[in-house]
């Protein structure tokens, strides 16, 4: 299924494993909403990918843990963008520490980034679908939500609740044409595994960003008929 000129919004795009989702889809020309809270970041993607692609880039910077603030981001570059085909819910924080010992403040951040933001934006964007009869919502979660470990409570529950939200809505939406997917890779190269710390081994051989775009762009090119419910993506890198 070609996916040129249809429209996305990807959360969390100023870096990572967005900001490759956005690269590989305007390769593919979809014109795409850019969502993060730092706007340098976003606006550089803007004019790199403007250029390159002659696709439409907006942007939209929000703290997607805030309801008004997600739901204002979503609903403009819905506006600017005319439609939305594909969700990508990627923006999410990690942070590990004891139950005991974690500040109650970061834990409760973590729950209402990856899990409230998720909702928050999934809430905003879902009216256009559903009107639109079609669409694809993908939520990026973890091996962190098929399987808890020490020190993980906050991630872990943020990640195995992203898969029930993934699971219930897909159940909710797929008669009016809409596919949900979640994706749960192990370590990727990115700003957020080195900050937590997460242990990375060989560098070269661990799993890059764009390894997940590629696995994102595969499960957008299905028929509309079919989409993938689940897909684990880990590395050879032993961890
Ligand atoms: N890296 C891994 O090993 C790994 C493995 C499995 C799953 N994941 C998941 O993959 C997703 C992307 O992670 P990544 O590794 O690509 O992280 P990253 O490189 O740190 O990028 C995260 C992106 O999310 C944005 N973001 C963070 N908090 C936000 C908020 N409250 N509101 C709006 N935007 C926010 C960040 O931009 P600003 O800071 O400018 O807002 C940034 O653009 C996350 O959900 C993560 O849990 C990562």
């Amino acid at each position: 299924m070609t996916l040129h000129n249809q429209t996305a919004i990807i959360t969390g795009a100023g870096k990572g494993i967005g900001k490759s989702t956005a690269i590989a889809l305007a390769k593919e020309g979809v014109n795409l909403g850019l969502l993060a809270r730092s706007r340098a970041d976003l606006e550089s993607l803007q004019r790199e990918l403007t250029s390159t692609y002659g696709i439409q880039v907006h942007i939209a910077t929000a703290d997607i843990s805030n309801r008004a603030e997600a739901e204002l981001a979503v609903e403009t570059l819905i506006k600017e963008l005319g439609s939305v085909d594909i969700l990508l819910n990627n923006a999410g924080t990690a942070q590990f520490g004891t139950l005991v010992d974690m500040d109650p403040a970061h834990w409760e951040q973590i729950i209402q980034t990856n899990l409230m933001g998720t909702y928050y934006v999934t809430r905003a964007a879902l009216p256009t679908m559903l009107n639109q009869k079609s669409g694809s919502i993908i939520n990026i979660a973890s091996t962190a939500g098929e399987r808890g470990f020490a020190t993980g409570s906050a991630y872990c529950a943020s990640k195995f609740a992203i898969l029930g939200l993934t699971e219930a809505l897909l159940q909710e939406v797929r008669k009016s044409n809409i596919r949900v997917t979640a994706l749960t890779p192990s370590t990727v190269n990115t700003e957020l595994s080195v900050n937590a710390g997460l242990p990375i081994g060989d560098e070269d051989r661990m799993m890059q960003p764009e390894d997940v775009a590629e696995l994102i762009l595969a499960a957008l090119k299905l028929p509309q008929r079919v989409f993938l419910k689940t897909a684990g993506i880990w590395t050879t890198n032993p961890q």
